[in-house]
């Protein structure tokens, strides 16, 4: 490979106003780490790494590092980890999504601004594989994702069980009466047992899923076990894999395409994915400039059959989907409905892959296409006066009881309002009606936190309910379950007619019309339009400022205005 090609360490130099000068002085500086002159004429594979310890999805970072870097340096590659932001679910506060494009910057930036010719991109935790696609699409360098890979299951009292969605399981049964707080503080102990991402097809399993559907990682690589010696050998094949794919010329927006979107979203309508996934690969398909309309995805959906049926919907956990076939197994399912040329970072096209690999598949787990799980995919979404951008309703984890049904809606203002009065024994609620939350999307204070779960009213789940419908501008955990819609836009604080919804409303659903409809005549709406106050507030400085001005609502992804392929103007 020769230097023009590959520049390395003399790639974007820092600019003093000679160049021959910052060649040698970056040069100078970097021989202070003890490397040859000719390691560091090599070219560079960045390593972008997510280790922190407050992010448990990602202890096992450093040992893919320097799994990563072996690979690189017996391909001829010098590896070079960098930092960036790393984003662990439950320990953000307003929202982990709040930070996702803070993180998409700094992955684009650092990956742009760092002297590196391709990058290896570490992920696994929900919002940092999308982040880290979506910064190295605008930075536009060849990259590859290797991800942590899920977390093994445990046992508690001879019950299998795995983060997270056994996590509201036993929660529900907690606030149910049925598990008392020694049993509860058990469970807590047991649900998270080993390193890596949740166990379930949550968001994390479902982009590392969708990475792999997209070409963006090596076959088979996306379902092995955290902490399997699999996960180390796929890590050393992956820094290996990115000097084959410098040598290739292959650029991740050669991979990254509208066929490979489309190849991905019909492997989420397969594989039941996480409701997450969907904004976060409208705002992926965003960086490219490509458009993924919700209109689209219905009828992707109308023609793709769910294949896989994990928690939160099915029996299964993330390490049976492994040992099933994996995402290959699904792959080839799906093949008569996917784009087979579009091109993956090992050089060969999908259609080339699935053709190359091994046949083995557990049907309990992976489902043929012709006898699958349910006849049609997994998420649909609804239109209609409530959400006229649409909102998102995983049917693959509701109650199709549900799907056909009026009723009286009961609105929570805020999460501050649901939590003061769920539990109020004297709520005026009943198991029939639509539980509302408002001002929990991108444009409230909150930033659209995964708080569309809303609980069942205690009085009601110790009476046995188990699902209502509810509603909100929130979105969901994709570890969660019920007949929930999510997404709803324009949110409420964006002055949707969400925020115009009053208790004792009357809604409509029908997911066989794929509408949601406020049962308000328009005098009344206008009415309450004038007299109703927002709840979006400009902050005063800093990262939130940045954010309110620039994000866009879930139909676009909730990515930054300014960071989409074609900006837009305020
Ligand atoms: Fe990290 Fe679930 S908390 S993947």
């Amino acid at each position: 490979m020769s230097e023009d090609s590959h520049p390395g360490l003399s790639r974007g130099l820092t600019n003093y106003g000679d160049s021959d000068f910052a060649r040698y002085l970056r040069l100078a500086n970097a021989r202070s780490m003890g490397y040859s002159t000719s390691m560091l004429r090599k070219p560079v594979v960045g390593i972008a790494s997510t280790y922190s310890e407050f992010n448990n999805c990602h202890r096992s970072v450093p040992d893919l590092v320097k799994a990563v870097k072996r690979g690189v340096l017996a391909a001829g590659g010098l590896p070079l980890e960098f930092p960036t932001i790393s984003l662990g679910e439950p320990y953000l506060n307003p929202t982990a999504l709040f930070f996702r494009n803070l993180m998409a910057m700094d992955t684009e930036e650092m990956v742009r601004g760092q002297p590196m010719d391709v990058v290896v991109l570490i992920g696994g935790c929900d919002k940092t594989v999308p982040a880290q696609l979506m910064g190295a699409l605008s930075a536009g360098l060849p990259a590859i994702q290797l991800v942590t890979g899920p977390q093994s299951t445990n046992r508690w009292r001879g019950e299998r069980l795995g983060a997270c969605t056994d996590c509201r399981r036993f929660w529900g049964r907690f606030r149910a009466g049925e598990l008392n707080q020694a049993g509860i503080d058990e469970v807590e102990g047991q649900l998270v047992a080993t390193a890596g991402t949740c166990a379930v097809m949550g968001t994390a399993s479902t982009m590392a899923s969708l990475s792999e559907a997209l070409g963006m990682m090596l076959p088979g690589t996306a379902t092995i076990p955290a902490v399997h010696a699999d996960r180390l050998r796929a890590a050393e094949a992956t820094g290996a894999a990115a000097m084959n794919l410098l040598r290739a010329g292959i650029r991740i927006g050669d991979v990254i395409t509208e066929k490979s979107i489309e190849n991905a979203i019909r492997v989420l309508l397969a594989i039941g994915g996480s409701t997450n996934a969907i904004i976060h690969l409208t705002a992926i398909a965003g960086r490219a400039g490509i458009k993924v309309s919700l209109d689209r995805m219905n009828e992707l959906s109308d023609t793709t059959p769910v294949l896989v049926d994990l928690k939160p919907t099915g029996p299964f956990y993330m390490e049976d989907l492994h040992e099933a076939g994996g995402i290959g197994a699904v792959l080839r399912e799906l093949k008569p409905l996917l784009h087979l040329d579009c091109m993956t970072v090992t050089g060969e096209t999908l259609g080339q892959r699935l053709a190359a690999e091994a046949q083995y598949v557990d049907r309990n787990v992976v489902r043929a296409l012709d006898a699958p799980l349910q006849p049609v995919g997994g998420l649909v979404a609804l239109f209609g006066s409530l959400a006229p951008r649409g909102a998102i309703l995983k049917r693959a984890a509701a109650d199709p009881a549900l799907f056909e049904k009026e009723a009286r809606a009961i609105v929570f203002t805020s999460l501050e309002d649901l939590a003061a009065r769920i539990d109020d024994p004297d709520l005026d609620v009943e198991p029939d009606d639509f539980l509302v939350l408002q001002n929990a999307g991108p444009l409230s204070p909150t930033a659209m936190p995964e708080a569309g779960y809303l609980p069942i009213p205690q009085k009601l789940a110790r009476a046995g309910v188990k699902d209502m419908v509810r509603i909100s501008d929130a979105r969901m955990s994709g570890t969660a379950y019920g007949t929930i819609v999510l997404h709803v836009t324009p949110d409420a604080a964006s002055g949707g007619p969400l925020a115009f919804v009053r208790t004792g409303d009357r809604i409509r659903i029908s997911v066989a019309d794929r509408r949601i409809d406020l049962l308000v005549d328009e005098a009344e709406l206008a009415q309450r339009r004038q007299t109703t106050k927002l709840a979006a507030s400009v902050p005063s400085r800093g990262y939130a400022r940045l954010f309110h001005r620039e994000i866009l609502l879930a139909d676009e992804g909730c990515d930054f205005r300014s960071l989409t392929a074609h900006p837009t103007r305020d």
